[in-house]
């Protein structure tokens, strides 16, 4: 099938797991994509060792005065460095903060995020352990396009895990990463291959 090679550029603020699984479909040939740049609000974060191991470039943009949203001079600044690196695609993997217009209208349509829970369920920090607390039996994770609200945007894909009566927020959050390594990477695939078409709030995967 033909695709076009995306130029992904990754914002992440921590382990960088989904990064990873991201990077490994590419090594292993199933994903027609490069990652160009990986950026991050923490030093330090996990995701930029990832990223040498890989020999991806990986950088920390100071995020200040802001905590909780990517605005002002360091939106102006990731989006010189996506455009330096010639970034057709943005990846939030992790990314702890809210995007604001100014990045989105930089990539319109082409901002991916994954959310580890079932939206419109449990939006906002630390969906796995809202959904243990309801009392949820199904729990899971949502790659969607982002758009100006906070994981509202058009939802790609959903993958569905079941709560257990022991499960801790450790154990429901690592079953749910199990499958958001398999869907965001699925998820990118379907956008290189033109297969997504939104119609309204619906993704509609095409042949
Ligand atoms: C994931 O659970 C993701 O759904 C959420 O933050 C976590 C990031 O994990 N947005 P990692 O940094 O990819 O390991």
């Amino acid at each position: 099938m033909a695709t076009n090679k995306l130029k992904l550029g990754v914002l992440g603020s921590g382990s960088g797991s989904n990064m990873q699984s991201i990077q490994d479909a590419i090594e292993a040939g199933t994903l027609d994509a490069e990652i160009a740049v990986v950026i991050t609000d923490v030093p330090g974060a996990g995701i930029l060792a990832r990223a040498a191991r890989h020999n991806i470039k990986g950088l920390w943009i100071d995020h200040a005065p802001f905590k909780t949203k990517l605005e002002g001079k360091a939106e102006d600044e990731v989006i010189r460095v996506l455009r330096e690196h010639s970034v057709d695609t943005v990846v939030l993997a992790g990314y702890m903060r809210v995007v604001k217009p100014g990045l989105l209208n930089a990539f319109p349509q082409r901002v991916l995020n994954i959310h580890p829970a079932l939206l419109p369920a449990f939006p906002g920090l630390h969906g796995w352990t809202q959904a243990l607390e309801y009392g949820a039996k199904v729990a899971g994770c949502t790659v969607h396009f982002v758009d100006t609200g906070i994981d509202s945007g058009p939802i790609i894909l959903q993958a569905a895990v079941p709560v257990l009566d022991d499960d801790t927020p450790e154990t429901l959050h690592a079953r749910i990463q199990v499958e958001e390594h398999r869907i965001y990477p699925e998820a990118i695939r379907l956008l290189a291959a033109d297969r997504l078409e939104i119609r309204g709030r619906r993704v509609i995967v095409t042949d």
